[in-house]
């Protein structure tokens, strides 16, 4: 937001309520990001639409990841029993039907206070290319399991760790690290010029990570199937072997050999009769011929 010098507030720089936004005294965010500006509501904060605002579509579904999990349907269907509106928001006290976004992230438990702080109690960070877990992760992880912990026994809760952690991993193992080690090998080879965006592959290599890829890491990280494999692996596989290898085939002949050679690669090349044969066998006791 900038001041003019007439004193007034510049008009192509507010309204604006951006979580970022950068105040004319140097301090940063917008309240009314998630409490609107004259009710000043924790109910509004509170409530999943408010943070869907933001957080939603191809590169970031978290809303409609919300919705599809078990976590949005108990919340829609007992929405009435959320006590949204009550001063006192604490999770297994004044409210246990359901979780919001707030009550993971951000809302108080008997043992946790409120946070303003998102990151607060995450472990891993799902927006780079190639997924890292956060500073202080243990202690992160370990306070978001203490919000779980109100609803679900512990080993449900760290099997569900177990899951996602093997999740990110195998995106970053089978997919981001070759594609980002082949987009190096392009680069150095002169093949993509130092400009981002120039070159067709450099769009493929972005929708991969950025979209497709975050689709399937956050899916994972809030149970959300469909995002997960459908929205997320299934389109990462996609541009991955139809248009990622390709493009690259293109460029510089040869330079994704390293990557088809990989153990997680080779079905490429196809399979021995003899699996073919069990894996006919398979499909057609289970649906017939
Ligand atoms: C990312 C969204 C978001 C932003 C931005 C945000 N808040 Fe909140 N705030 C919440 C949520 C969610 C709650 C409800 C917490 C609860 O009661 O469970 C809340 C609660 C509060 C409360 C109630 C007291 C408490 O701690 O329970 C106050 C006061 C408050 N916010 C002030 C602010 C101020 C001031 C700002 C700007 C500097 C701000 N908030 C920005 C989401 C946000
Ligand atoms: C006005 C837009 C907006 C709203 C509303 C909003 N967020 Fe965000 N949120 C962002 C942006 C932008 C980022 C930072 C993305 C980045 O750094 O790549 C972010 C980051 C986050 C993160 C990651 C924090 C980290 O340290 O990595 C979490 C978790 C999060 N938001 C949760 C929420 C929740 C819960 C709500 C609702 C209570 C909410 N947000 C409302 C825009 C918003
Ligand atoms: C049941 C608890 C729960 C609910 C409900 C929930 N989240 Fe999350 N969220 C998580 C967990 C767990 C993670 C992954 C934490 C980790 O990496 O350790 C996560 C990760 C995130 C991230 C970080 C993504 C990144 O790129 O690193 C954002 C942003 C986020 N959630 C936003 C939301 C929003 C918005 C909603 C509601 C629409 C929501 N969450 C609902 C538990 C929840
Ligand atoms: C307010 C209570 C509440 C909190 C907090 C909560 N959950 Fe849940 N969770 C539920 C409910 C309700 C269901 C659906 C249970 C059912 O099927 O009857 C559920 C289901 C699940 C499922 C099964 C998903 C599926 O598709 O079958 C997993 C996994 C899960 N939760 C993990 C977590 C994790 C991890 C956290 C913390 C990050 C968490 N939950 C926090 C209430 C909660």
């Amino acid at each position: 937001m900038k001041v003019l010098a007439s004193g007034k507030i510049d008009p192509t720089t507010w309204p604006n309520t951006g979580i970022g936004r950068i105040n004319p005294d140097g301090s940063r965010g917008a309240c009314s990001a998630c409490h609107s500006r004259h009710l000043f509501s924790a109910k509004v904060a509170r409530s999943p639409e408010s943070c869907g605002k933001c957080h939603l579509g191809p590169d970031h579904p978290q809303k409609e990841i919300y919705d599809e999990s078990k976590h949005g349907i108990a919340f829609y269907a007992n929405r009435d029993r959320m006590n949204l509106d009550s001063r006192s928001w604490v999770l297994g006290k004044d409210y246990s039907a359901a979780p919001t976004c707030a009550t993971c992230h951000m809302s108080a438990t008997a043992d946790l206070p409120v946070t303003h702080d998102p990151g607060e109690r995450l472990s891993w960070t799902l927006r780079p290319a190639v997924s890292r877990k956060m500073e202080d992760w243990e202690k992160k992880r370990a306070t978001m399991r203490q919000v779980c912990g109100n609803c679900h026994d512990q080993r449900f809760v760290g099997a569900f760790y177990t899951q996602y952690d093997i999740t990110v991993d195998l995106y970053n193992e089978k997919f981001a690290k070759p594609a980002g080690e082949l987009m190096k090998k392009l680069a150095a080879a002169g093949k993509i010029t130092p400009n981002t965006f120039t070159g067709k592959i450099e769009w493929t290599y972005f929708l991969l990570w950025h979209h497709e890829g975050r689709r399937a890491r956050h899916g994972a990280s809030m149970m959300a199937p469909d995002y997960t494999q459908w929205h997320g692996f299934f389109e990462v596989a996609n541009r991955f072997y139809n248009e990622l290898l390709p493009e690259a085939e293109e460029l510089l002949p040869g330079s994704t050999d390293f990557i088809l050679a990989q153990d997680q690669h080779k079905w490429k090349k196809g399979i021995g009769k003899e699996e073919r044969e069990k894996m006919k066998k398979f499909y057609e006791e289970r649906y017939g011929k």
